[in-house]
């Protein structure tokens, strides 16, 4: 099977790793990939904004399965395209891809299929803000409707912050979502789906907050772990059930079915599992740390969800004990980050890159925000984490950041669900 992946991060690079262990596996080819896909896939320029190009490269390059991992072609229709080409693709249709490239649509679902979610209210009209303002706190939750790759989104107990995100997206012309705030710790269930059949992976916490105890700003993601020690063995099948298996169900009778992957990032409230978000393809950096411990061969994984025998397909083999992965920040990030610093320790075992290429010299230089997500594994989350920060320790570059407090409360014992009240 020749697989081509499209995009460029430490979340591709992780699929490459899981597809280069699959014998079924004859070619792989990255577009436009970095420093590290490039050791394991032939590389190619694309524009991921194209869907034209996209499946141009495909049909040119001879792919028998396009698997998708960005947000954004998959919004644009890349998917479409590729599938419109005769190829067979992971990924879901521009259609389908609503559920994450709007909030207002995801909201609209999962009114329609009672899925448990915070209540919301959307603004576009900044006469109409401090009336919707007072209808919600004491711990505003204000954002972009629209993709922002995670960094839309302000959450916090003071009213002018809030209201001054608010203002800031109006006078942009992007409408506002204002929704309650749901309390208790956060799970990324990554779900499998080919149009009908949902086939949940490990439960995974992801680490959204730049600085650690969760300071600082949202970025797309600082680290994260699987699976929960903390969290119920029946998490994921409750999650199926009442929320991933009703929304696939209710866009499959739209006549907009889901194939590929449909990620649920959920609050653990006192009231049960209730949705934030749901996402149209893999979590970065919770990919990395599933994917370390997926045993099952990951092409065939994938071709079976793309083309609809799921249900055929044997149960999962996971290896036991825990991933940590932590994610290596340039200068800046999340805001405007420094890049062209020269990485040293990048190309040792369980370094996954992101924001990287290779220079003329043959150097690898920081390109991107997101720089490394660094993997560590072990029979506890302990020794997982202390596995990761041993590698992170191996490596150089100038100016970087990284939390240290990645599944720390998890070891602990610190993570629980609110009580009742
Ligand atoms: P989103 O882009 O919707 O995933 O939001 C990014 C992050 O903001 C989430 O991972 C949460 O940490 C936080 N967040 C979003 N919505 C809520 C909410 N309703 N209640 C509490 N925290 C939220
Ligand atoms: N880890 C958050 C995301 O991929 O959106």
């Amino acid at each position: 099977m020749r697989v081509l992946v499209i995009g460029s991060g430490a979340r591709e690079h992780a699929l490459l790793l899981g597809l280069a262990h699959d014998p079924a596996v004859t070619a792989l080819a990255c577009a436009p990939g970095n420093a590290g896909t490039a050791a394991l896939a032939e590389s190619y320029g694309v524009d991921v904004t194209a869907p034209a190009s996209v499946a141009a490269l495909a049909g040119e390059w001879r792919a028998d399965l396009v698997v998708i991992g960005p947000e954004v072609p998959l919004v644009a229709g890349a998917a479409d395209a590729v599938r419109a080409a005769g190829i067979a693709c992971f990924g879901p249709s521009a259609a389908a891809a609503r559920i994450e490239g709007s909030k207002a649509f995801a909201k609209e679902i999962m009114r329609d299929t009672h899925v448990p979610t915070a209540h919301a209210e959307i603004v576009d009209n900044p006469a109409r803000l401090d009336s919707a303002l007072g209808r919600f706190g004491p711990t505003w939750v204000v954002k972009d409707d629209g993709l922002a790759a995670g960094k839309g989104v302000v959450v916090t107990p003071d009213l002018a912050a809030a209201r001054a995100h608010a203002m800031t997206l109006l006078e942009a012309g992007h409408p506002v979502l204002l929704e309650s705030y749901l309390d208790g710790p956060e799970a990324s269930l990554f779900c499998l789906v080919d149009g009908g059949t949902v086939v949940p992976l490990l439960p995974a916490q992801d680490f959204k907050r730049v600085g650690d105890g969760d300071s600082g700003p949202n970025t797309g993601g600082m680290g994260a772990y699987a699976p929960l020690p903390w969290a119920s063995p029946d998490l994921a099948a409750e999650v199926v059930d009442r929320i991933v298996q009703p929304v696939v169900d209710e866009l499959a009778r739209r006549g907009t079915p889901f194939t590929g992957l449909l990620y649920a990032g959920l609050a653990l409230t006192s009231s049960g599992p209730q949705v934030i978000e749901f996402n149209c393809r893999f979590g970065d950096p919770e990919t990395q740390a599933v994917l370390a411990l997926l045993r099952t061969p990951l092409a065939g994984l994938l071709h079976a969800t793309a083309t609809g025998t799921l249900a055929a397909h044997g149960r999962l083999d996971w290896a036991p004990g825990y991933a940590v992965t932590v994610v290596i920040a340039a200068e800046g990030y999340p805001g405007r980050p420094r890049t062209g610093d020269v990485i040293t320790g990048a190309e040792a075992d369980g370094v996954l890159h992101a924001g990287t290429r290779r220079r003329d010299d043959g150097a690898i230089v920081s390109s991107g925000g997101r720089v490394l997500s660094v993997v560590g594994t072990g029979p506890t989350l302990e020794s997982a984490r202390a596995d990761a920060y041993r590698k992170v320790a191996q490596v150089h570059l100038p100016g970087s950041h990284h939390r240290t407090d990645i599944a720390l409360l998890a070891v602990r014992g610190d993570v629980g669900i609110p009580a009742t009240r």
